[in-house]
């Protein structure tokens, strides 16, 4: 007679691809946060989804796809926690709150990230932990920072990984893990760097 590995008893020969499907029911939410939707970013953040695709249902953005306004700085949220103005902002935290890991990856856009990434982090101000009332994504999520420039030194990566990492701290997204890519301006140079993105999606 047939014994189930897992010892659960019940499910039968159903057992293994239970436990599969339930690996693949993990979400991962990738984001190029870059606003070019078909340059380097876009070519990582491609690679990272095909490597995570046989773990994890993937869904992949582009911060361009998304309608975000400005924060007024009004405060509001400090005391509602909820913003004042309703555009697309709503919609990428629906995913954060799917996602059970979260892959941002940003270019350095003058030693930072892009002005439109930093635009949607800062209308999550109703999600910051520093205030309260204050909004809350469900606590575990797994949060990865890839940073890539076109100049040679590492410690500018490392400044749009530290902001990422900022913002992932504030919505207590654990953070689990970044890879920095230096020497990067457009997707043809991605390629001779797939080895060191598809090792560091191996432990995502
Ligand atoms: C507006 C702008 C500012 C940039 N600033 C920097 C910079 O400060 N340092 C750097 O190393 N690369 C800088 N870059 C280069 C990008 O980081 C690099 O080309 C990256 O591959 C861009 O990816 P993308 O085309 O997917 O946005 C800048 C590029 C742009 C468009």
């Amino acid at each position: 007679m047939w014994t189930c590995p897992r010892s659960c008893g019940t499910c039968g020969r159903r057992c293994w691809r239970r436990s599969i499907e339930t690996v693949r029911s993990m979400n991962a939410l990738v984001m190029n946060c870059s606003p070019v939707r078909n340059g380097a970013t876009a070519e990582i953040a491609g690679i990272v989804s095909e490597c995570l695709k046989d773990r994890y249902e993937v869904t992949s953005v582009c911060i361009d796809d998304f309608k975000i306004n400005y924060c007024k700085g009004c405060r509001s949220c400090h005391s509602t926690a909820k913003c004042v103005q309703h555009d697309d902002v709503d919609s990428i935290l629906k995913l954060y709150e799917r996602a059970d890991v979260i892959v941002s990856v940003a270019p350095s856009y003058w030693a930072d990230i892009p002005g439109q990434f930093k635009a949607f982090i800062d209308r999550c101000t109703p999600w910051c932990n520093t205030h309260e009332p204050h909004a809350a994504i469900p606590k575990g999520k797994r949060g990865y920072s890839i940073a890539l420039r076109t100049g040679p030194s590492m410690r500018e990566c490392n400044r749009v990984i530290e902001s990422i990492e900022h913002f992932y701290g504030h919505l207590e997204i654990d953070r689990c893990g970044s890879l920095g890519l230096c020497s990067i301006e457009y997707r043809e140079a991605v390629a001779e760097r797939k080895n060191e993105i598809v090792e560091f999606c191996g432990r995502i």
